[in-house]
């Protein structure tokens, strides 16, 4: 039993490795975005500061929204060391509403304008505890808070004569998501361990929503999200170390995983529906999981973020 079973899970590494290897895509393109106004929210680690340094490297003005200044000084001081290009620190925790409103009211009196918001700050830390608005601390993170922040930050994105763009990172664990009760917090083990796939499907209906009441508006802005593949970065810091080395071998690099933003943020796509509220990984369109194309759940979604951010005025 023992040698089969070894077998299995060398052969089930393998094939998820070059699995991985083969659909992976880079973004080729020397597009350049000189001055463009770039906020990354976790930008200090993993894929938030490839996607970071990659948008500094061709000329975007890029502000790390990040919750720890020390851990984002240090990276803004890796960012100018490799690229040449000055970063811009700004202080944003997600598990605060009054933090990301601060963060808010900052931007729109500093920048006035923004070009590209990446919400790509997440967590998945199984802690079922509450923030201080009451909420579960990762439906916070992961929906809620990137909600809020951008919606605040909308009438500024309007304001870019060029067509401004929002990407939401989400993840392909959506599959296992819902939507039900995002704002409780879990009631038992099952329930603690679904909610980063249940925040991972928002942030795809929130995207599909969110495109829709863009376009009806004829707001000059293209809303997409993306998954950026199994990429071993911090997220995985509290797995024991064979895990770690394990997810390491298997797992693409940051810099491999930020590349979908990287394309959402510069490529040129023709505005319009076609192009916006849509799901990509590797560098190019896919389909989400079919809860991920439920209008009811999306609406759903919407109307609950918005009683939790702005009718509860819990800020
Ligand atoms: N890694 C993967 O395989 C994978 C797969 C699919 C999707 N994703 C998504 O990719 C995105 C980036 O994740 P990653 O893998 O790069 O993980 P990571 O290295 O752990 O980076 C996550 C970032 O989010 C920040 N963050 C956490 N809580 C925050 C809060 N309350 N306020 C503001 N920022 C906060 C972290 O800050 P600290 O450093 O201070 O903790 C860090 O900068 C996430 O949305 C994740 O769900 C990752």
């Amino acid at each position: 039993m023992f040698p089969e079973l070894i077998c299995f899970i060398i052969f089930f590494m393998l094939s998820f490795v070059i699995n991985q290897k083969r659909l992976h895509k880079s973004f080729d393109s020397q597009i350049r975005i000189p001055n463009k106004v770039v906020i990354v929210t976790g930008a200090n680690t993993g894929i938030g500061f490839e996607t970071a340094k990659e948008l500094a490297r061709r000329g975007g003005r890029v502000i790390l929204a990040c919750r720890n200044l020390t851990k984002a000084h240090e990276a803004a001081t890796k960012i100018k060391l490799a690229t040449g290009h000055n970063v811009v620190v700004k202080h944003l925790d997600l598990a605060s509403f009054r933090s990301i409103l601060a963060f808010a009211k900052d931007i729109i009196k500093t920048e006035g304008r923004v070009h590209i918001l990446i919400n790509n700050a997440g967590t998945g830390v199984l802690d079922n505890s509450l923030t201080e608005d009451n909420l579960p601390i990762e439906a916070q993170v992961n929906h809620f808070g990137p909600f809020l922040l951008t919606m605040l930050l909308l009438p500024v994105m309007k304001n870019a004569p060029e067509t401004a763009r929002i990407i939401n990172v989400t993840s392909i664990l959506h599959v296992f998501g819902t939507v039900e009760n995002l704002d409780k917090q879990g009631k038992n083990f099952l329930e603690r361990r679904r909610v980063y796939a249940n925040t991972k499907l928002a942030n795809i209906l929130f995207t599909k929503k969110l495109a829709e009441e863009v376009f009806s508006t004829n707001d000059n802005i293209m809303v997409n999200c993306c998954h950026p593949g199994a990429v071993y970065t911090d997220m995985f810091r509290d797995q024991p170390r064979i895990v770690k080395w394990m997810l390491k071998l298997m797992f693409l690099t940051p810099k491999q995983g930020a590349q979908t933003s990287i394309f959402l943020a510069v490529q040129e796509l023709m505005p319009g529906l076609h192009t916006s509220g849509r799901y990509y990984t590797n560098c190019r369109e896919d389909q989400p999981f079919a809860a991920a194309m439920d209008r009811g759940n999306a609406q759903r979604l919407w109307d609950l973020s918005f009683k939790v951010c702005f009718a509860d005025r819990r800020w």
